[in-house]
């Protein structure tokens, strides 16, 4: 009871002055005229982004539940997961049904239902291994599209849960022993690109969902993928920082388009980009500690552009 006094006090005076007078505004900024903010879809763009955000986090909360019903609590210890690690992912589960909820109300009931899963994992370290993925590419996704949103009421709920499914992911990399924050960025996905990682995973889903209007590119895959190995424990931080080394060959392929994907047959990968011009591909991955950035073309030029010295 004592730790929730002292900011209950603290935070008394705000409240009351709050209430009596708004402290000085600069001139500028949206929405700050005290119109109350509408939490709704603003156009069809709102809502099919948000409505893949729900389908993002339906399978979040079925992920993490099934890990934890099926992997014993032995099993998630001997991955150097504790019992108190594992009701932090069982924390996390509830977290998903608050997210869930909101998307949810913020679509007026017209979002997705829960669907049925597949999962490609058969131990404790692939399933953190995957929701450290699943989790990756969830925030990543919201990046992609949350400044254009038409409605920046919604948006400003939705980055409030997100700030909370990074945490997520940033712990589950540290259940594997990875480094818990390697960028100084995160990637901002398009809805396209997010829609195409998870579609694999969605099996079967109510007849009344909503159909997920982006499109589904066909995969490309690293087939020289390290391996998930057994190298690293839980840690708070490792030194593991990287899987792959400056100068190593990466090798792609890419899939052919239409192929079935996503729930009940009802999703084919498809690509307005003209057929690849090599299916498989292999390009070394130069020193990185120079370069400032590259540009990876669908073409499959990579421009370098180090910084100067
Ligand atoms: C999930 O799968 C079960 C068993 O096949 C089926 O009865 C149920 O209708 C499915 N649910 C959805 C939402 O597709
Ligand atoms: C890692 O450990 C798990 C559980 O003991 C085992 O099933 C798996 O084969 C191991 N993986 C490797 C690459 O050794
Ligand atoms: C971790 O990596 C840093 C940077 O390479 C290095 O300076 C440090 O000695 C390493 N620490 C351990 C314990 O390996
Ligand atoms: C990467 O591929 C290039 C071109 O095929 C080859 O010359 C080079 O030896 C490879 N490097 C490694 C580290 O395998
Ligand atoms: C890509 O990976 C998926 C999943 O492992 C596999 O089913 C598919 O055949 C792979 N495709 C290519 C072109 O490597
Ligand atoms: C892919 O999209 C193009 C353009 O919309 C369309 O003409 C083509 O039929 C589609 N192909 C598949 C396999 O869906």
């Amino acid at each position: 009871m004592r730790n929730y006094i002292k900011p209950l006090l603290l935070s008394l005076p705000f409240v009351h002055y709050g209430a009596a007078a708004p402290p000085f505004t600069p001139s500028g900024g949206l929405g700050t005229n005290s119109t109350p903010p509408k939490y709704v879809p603003m156009s069809d763009f709102d809502f099919q982004s948000l409505n893949l955000a729900l389908n993002q986090e339906w399978i979040e909360l079925d992920l993490f539940h099934n890990g934890l019903a099926r992997f014993s609590s032995e099993e998630f210890e001997a991955a150097g997961i504790t019992p108190e690690d594992q009701f932090l992912i069982q924390k996390m589960a509830d977290q998903e049904v608050g997210h869930a909820t909101m998307l949810s109300n913020i679509l007026q009931g017209a979002g997705a239902k829960p669907c049925n899963y597949t999962y490609p994992f058969n131990t404790v370290r692939e399933f953190v291994d995957f929701s450290q993925k699943l989790t990756r590419w969830g925030e990543a996704g919201v990046y992609g599209f949350i400044e254009h949103l038409d409605s920046r009421a919604a948006a400003s709920l939705l980055v409030q849960s997100i700030t909370v499914e990074a945490r997520q992911q940033l712990i589950f990399r540290q259940f594997e022993g990875l480094f818990p924050t390697p960028e100084s960025f995160e990637t901002g996905l398009t809805q396209s690109m997010a829609w195409t990682l998870l579609a694999p995973y969605l099996t079967s889903c109510p007849e009344e969902n909503p159909r997920i209007e982006w499109q589904n590119f066909p995969g490309l895959n690293v087939t020289n993928a390290y391996p998930l190995d057994n190298s690293s424990v839980a840690a708070l931080s490792t030194n593991r920082t990287a899987l792959s080394v400056p100068g190593q060959n990466i090798t792609l392929a890419w899939e052919a388009p239409g192929k079935t994907v996503g729930y009940d047959g009802k999703y084919t990968t498809n690509t307005t980009a003209g057929p690849p011009l090599v299916n498989y591909l292999t390009f070394p991955l130069y020193s990185l500690v120079d370069l400032e950035y590259l540009v990876c073309r669908l073409d499959f030029t990579i421009e370098y552009h180090f910084h100067p010295s």
